[in-house]
């Protein structure tokens, strides 16, 4: 294969597979040679005198995400199974809100019985948006799927924001709006809620008058406190000239329902669910979205064309096709959430605070340090989730598991302090 040359007034741009033939314009050892920076973009900063043999391959990166922090992202079972020593069934996991239930027997045997695995899937996921329209109650054309509601929460930033523009977050909330937002080159304006982790409308609204943001997350149930949004205050926020994306990754174990067909009435709703919880199919990537009908068209052209895998599609609808094991998943977690819940609070070092999710947050008395209080449970086997940040550092997050991960938590718990 040969270079390929773009003449550009007298400038050169060098792209492909190195050509000794052609020493002037070849990739050695990662340098770049002969090209000129009259047709690099300004951020590629090269003096044109310069051999840009020095030229570094970060130097191509766009400036905001040179600056940018990686985003924290649990370990995979099999590695922290080497790092604990212990097998992956031997290790509780309660630190990332997953469903220990696992999902029912219907998408195993879809999974095992796929036909076309070698056929790209559908573009428009139109079985599974069929299956959600039933489940939800609002029609198909409504509905977009995403390699989960992460990919989602990423699609609607590229739609909807151009560089330097604003978002509201309110934390502390899932730390993804933040991290997309910093992805897209885009402002992070921080209404904190309060401490009882309601959100503050006023300064929401105060904020959206002074800063002009493009839109607004909310989650309800908050992640990773579990507290909910009610009705008037969404709808006072929904009256602001304002986006609001509602992420309701969780909101199967709060008994409320979902506003999916609230989008039909708002021009400026978004709502986000996933199949990640209530599912438990975290592993396979899929969520979706309800989208008023202005807005979802663009989401449809900016979308990668085949970003829901035909394995995701597949375990989606027969998880679908269950619901009686969805409910009883969902009701013995709820249950198990509320004995969890009054245990925690035994504890004379922890303060749990009510949830309505499949988690609990909890405040660490400051006789304890919460960080080792996560490590010396890794240790015992029982992941939990604590926070970097420093607004959270006294705080951990306990998922809730099956009633026996509880019964070896709680006897850690005893066993520590
Ligand atoms: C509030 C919230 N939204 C979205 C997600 C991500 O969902 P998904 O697994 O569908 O990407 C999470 C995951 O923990 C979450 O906590």
């Amino acid at each position: 294969m040969d270079v390929i040359d773009l003449f550009c007034n007298t400038s050169t741009i060098c792209i492909g597979i190195p050509n000794p033939t052609r020493s002037s314009c070849s990739f050695r050892q990662s340098t770049i040679r002969c090209m000129s920076s009259s047709v690099l973009p300004e951020s590629v900063k090269v003096d044109s005198k310069q051999d840009c043999g020095s030229l570094t391959g970060d130097s191509f990166i766009r400036p905001h995400l040179r600056k940018l922090k990686a985003y924290q992202p649990i370990l995979p079972f099999e590695v922290l199974s080497i790092r604990l020593g212990r097998k992956p069934e031997d290790i509780i996991k309660l630190d990332a809100n997953e469903n220990p239930y696992g999902p029912p027997p219907e998408v195993f045997e879809a999974l095992g019985s796929m036909r076309f695995p070698y056929i790209y899937p559908d573009p428009e996921s139109r079985r599974l948006r069929a299956a959600l329209a039933e489940d939800s109650g609002i029609e198909a054309e409504y509905i977009l799927a995403g390699c989960g509601a992460d990919e989602l929460i990423d699609l609607i930033m590229r739609c909807v924001l151009d560089p330097g523009e604003k978002i509201v977050d309110c934390p502390p909330t899932f730390t993804m709006y933040e991290f997309d937002a910093s992805v897209n080159d885009a402002i992070v304006i921080k209404v904190p809620r309060k401490s009882d982790f309601s959100l503050d409308v006023k300064r929401i609204a105060e904020v959206v008058e002074q800063e002009k943001p493009k839109c607004i997350f909310l989650t309800s149930p908050n992640n990773p406190d579990g507290s909910i949004i009610d009705d008037e205050t969404l709808q006072k926020i929904l009256n602001l000239p304002i986006l609001v994306v509602l992420d309701e990754a969780y909101i199967e174990f709060s008994g409320l329902e979902s506003r999916m067909g609230w989008v039909k009435k708002h021009e400026n709703l978004i709502v986000l669910r996933t199949f990640s919880k209530r599912a438990a199919l975290a592993g396979l990537r899929v969520g979706y979205g309800a989208f008023p009908l202005s807005i979802i068209e663009y989401l449809w052209r900016a979308k990668q064309p085949y970003n829901v895998s035909a394995a995701a599609e597949v375990a989606a609808c027969a998880a679908l096709q269950n619901p009686a094991y969805l409910e009883k998943v969902k009701v013995a977690l709820v249950q198990e959430r509320d004995r969890l819940f009054k245990l925690l609070k035994e504890i004379p070092f922890l303060n749990p605070y009510p949830s309505h999710s499949n988690f609990i947050l909890c405040e660490v008395k400051s006789n304890i340090d919460a960080k080792k209080l996560k490590e010396d449970l890794a240790k015992m086997g029982v992941m939990i989730r604590h926070y970097s940040n420093k607004e959270l550092a006294a705080y951990v997050r306990v998922s809730v598991g099956r009633p026996e991960h509880t019964d070896v938590l709680m006897e850690c718990l005893k066993r520590l302090y």
